[in-house]
């Protein structure tokens, strides 16, 4: 597995994507508790895009200091609209999506698989396997990611929830990075993301986005490299 993102260390094995409010509410029955177009977009694009750092210019991310502005989602879009076009998946350089069944079946039939990424599901029910041609069943997180290592057509590991698999994901050593999307505010939830500890350090975050009155900001969190 190479590294597409271009950043000079990429640690751990593979990342988790989260959106999670003040409480790390992440999810309410079965779903999710807001609907933002801009993490939407943010998480379509980072998942899809081979080359993580592509994103993070795009989405503004500033190394070492805190930028002040709001901007709304359209003025975003805006600017997002003049960027360069991402560099595009094919199929020997993609990125994979690891889910739990539970988030798996919280897909509407209609966008799942997610296009342009291999889809990994966790369950220990369901037989593993590839099913239809469209998505691989893994009976547990280290199976998933040690086949997805070996994959030389696999760019990036995501790890993308719900609450159950970021617990687990967070617990292995293989976690290097979170993208965090920190939703301002307090969501009745029913799911949330388990803390997680000082070895992860904030390296770059975004100004703050304004949409339908919410307000939140994309950070990514490294795990801190020992020694
Ligand atoms: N805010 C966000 O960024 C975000 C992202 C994703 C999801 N969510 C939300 O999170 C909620 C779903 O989370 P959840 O915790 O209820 O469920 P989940 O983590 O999506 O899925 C749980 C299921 O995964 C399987 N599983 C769990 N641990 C496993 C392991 N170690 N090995 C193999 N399989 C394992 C089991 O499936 P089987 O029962 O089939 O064995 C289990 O029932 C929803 O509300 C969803 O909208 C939020």
């Amino acid at each position: 597995m190479t590294d597409g993102s271009g950043m000079p260390e990429r640690p751990g094995l593979f990342s988790l994507v989260v959106a999670a409010d003040a409480k790390r509410g992440i999810g309410k029955d079965g779903t999710l508790p807001w609907k933002l177009k801009g993490d939407m977009r943010w998480f379509k694009e980072l998942t899809t895009c081979p080359d993580a750092t592509e994103v993070l210019t795009r989405y503004l991310m500033n190394i070492g200091f805190r930028d002040k502005r709001t901007h709304t989602w359209d003025s975003l879009t805006a600017r997002i609209g003049g960027a360069p076009a991402l560099k595009d998946w094919s199929p020997a350089a993609r990125n994979a999506v690891l889910m739990g069944r539970k988030t798996w079946d919280s897909l509407p039939a209609r966008f799942r698989p997610l296009p342009g990424r291999l889809n990994g599901v966790l369950s220990r029910r369901l037989p593993p396997g590839v099913f239809q041609g469209s998505h691989h069943v893994w009976s547990s997180l280290q199976a998933a990611v040690e086949e997805l290592e070996r994959d030389p057509t696999v760019t990036n590991i995501y790890v993308v929830g719900g609450g159950e698999i970021y617990a687990e994901a967070l617990r292995h050593p293989g976690c290097g990075r979170i993208f965090l999307t920190d939703v301002d505010g307090e969501f009745p939830c029913d799911t949330f993301l388990p803390p997680f500890g000082p070895e992860f350090r904030e390296t770059a975050i975004s100004p703050l986005v304004e949409e339908s009155g919410v307000r939140y900001r994309f950070r990514l969190f490294e795990r801190a490299q020992p020694g």
